[in-house]
């Protein structure tokens, strides 16, 4: 495992290449494996949670071609998928085990499915308790992975999902997929809804309003050709760079502005962040844009409710961009966070004390006073991709160096972040 010095830079400047959005790459892979003939996907994301969805669906039978951003994934239809020989490997990724989850128990084979160290501490009783109520058979140790899933004819629920979790919200869907009737899920708040939109694309009917999402089942899946706009919680890092420091600018091409998404642009905005937006088109059900950024004078606000599901990613990069806005800037509503690839809230809290940051970790979230000069510090990443990459952001505006520990991690959604940052750097 890597360990990164970084040195400040001065101004950030440039167009930036960015990786394919993850959640859409997911699902266009996964909705690619149970559809009826092949789906071609262009900007497919390099990250490694992607790979960990691929590989999974390689070992349960799907024939997978791969030429860089570009995937045709060979469909074998709604009961198409064989047995994988072996323990599917989930990795990092909670969007591979929790949505491969809702497909597999509907299966009429056994699977079982890890993942790392992370991801086997993390909660899937969220998954497990709606999965069983539609009839499914799961084994578990205190509701955590790996899982153990028996086929079984699944039946269609309603179901009122306690957090507002696309993850959650997803898998119920895909089981639907399979059951007979209408599957409904609700969520205290609107969870993204990249799944909702790719199957309308794919030909399912999909009922929504608010914050519930329904599909009539079974339905089959029709192959399309999909284009993979780049991901925003990738761009959120650069967006935010550019309003942190001095005579910046920075150019993001085709972005994924799905509006669960699109709370990043809302937040900086909110906060006196220079962002525009244009060339605004849609394609495949997903709106994209060019999104530039420039240097900003930023104030706090309260981040909190509806707006929490639609920042969730980007919290670790608001949160550098709150030491350096006037006022105190409090994250509400936020507890998720802290069953992500790490406690992010305490992530967040420990390193930036360690900055020199005014910080207060909240049971669910965080209090930010600002602005405070940030000092380089000795960094933890916990082996999250999202706390390595927004410290790299934080030591970018720090004085002195900043040694960010484990920072291989930044591979799980965003392979070439470090080179990217080095390139657009300028004096
Ligand atoms: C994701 C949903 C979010 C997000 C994760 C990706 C998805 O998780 O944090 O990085 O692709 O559905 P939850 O929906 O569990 O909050």
């Amino acid at each position: 495992m890597a360990d990164l010095t970084w040195t400040p830079g001065n101004s950030m400047r440039g167009e930036i290449k960015l990786p394919g959005d993850k959640s859409i790459s997911h699902r266009a892979l996964m909705l690619g494996a149970i559809a009826d003939g092949v789906c071609r996907i262009t900007g497919i994301s390099t990250a490694e949670d992607v790979n960990s969805t691929a590989a999974c669906l390689r070992k349960l039978g799907i024939k997978i071609d791969r030429r860089g951003h570009k995937v045709a994934v060979h469909g074998q239809g709604a009961g198409g998928l064989a047995p994988a020989k072996t323990v599917l490997d989930a990795g990092n990724s909670g969007t591979t085990i929790r949505l491969l989850a809702g497909i597999l128990a509907a299966q009429p084979f056994t699977s079982t499915i890890t993942g790392d160290e992370s991801l086997r501490s993390r909660p899937m009783r969220r998954i497990i308790e709606p999965l069983e109520q539609m009839g499914a058979q799961i084994e578990s140790t205190d509701n955590r992975a790996p899982l153990t899933l028996r086929g079984n004819v699944l039946h269609a629920i309603d179901f009122a999902s306690p957090v507002a979790s696309a993850q959650v919200k997803s898998c119920v869907l895909l089981a639907g997929l399979f059951a007979k009737g209408v599957t409904r899920v609700t969520e205290p708040f609107h969870s993204r809804d990249h799944t909702e939109r790719m199957l309308r694309e794919m030909g399912v009917s999909v009922h929504t309003s608010a914050a519930m999402s329904a599909v009539k089942g079974p339905a089959g899946v029709r192959p399309c050709d999909i284009d993979i706009p780049s991901d925003i919680s990738a761009a959120a890092f650069f967006m935010t760079a550019a309003a942190l420091m001095p005579n910046s600018e920075v150019v993001l091409n085709n972005v994924g502005v799905n509006p669960s998404r699109t709370g990043i642009i809302d937040a900086l905005t909110a906060m006196g962040a220079q962002l525009r937006l244009d060339e605004v088109v849609e394609l495949n059900h997903e709106p994209r844009a060019r999104i530039i950024a420039r240097s900003s004078k930023l104030k706090a606000v309260t981040l909190g409710g509806a707006m929490i599901p639609r920042i969730i990613d980007e919290i670790p990069i608001l949160a550098i961009a709150a030491t350096q806005a006037e006022g105190t800037t409090t994250i509400k509503d936020a507890g998720e966070l802290r069953v992500k690839e790490s406690d992010r809230i305490a992530a967040i809290a420990d390193n930036l004390k360690r900055m020199g940051a005014s910080v207060r970790e909240l049971k669910d979230g965080l209090a930010i006073t600002g602005p405070t000069p940030l000092k380089g510090a000795e960094i933890e990443s916990h082996h999250d991709h999202r706390i390595a990459m927004a410290f790299s952001i934080a030591a970018q505006i720090a004085s002195g160096e900043t040694l960010i520990k484990n920072i291989d991690c930044i591979n799980i959604s965003f392979p070439g972040f470090i080179e990217t940052l080095q390139m657009v750097q300028s004096d």
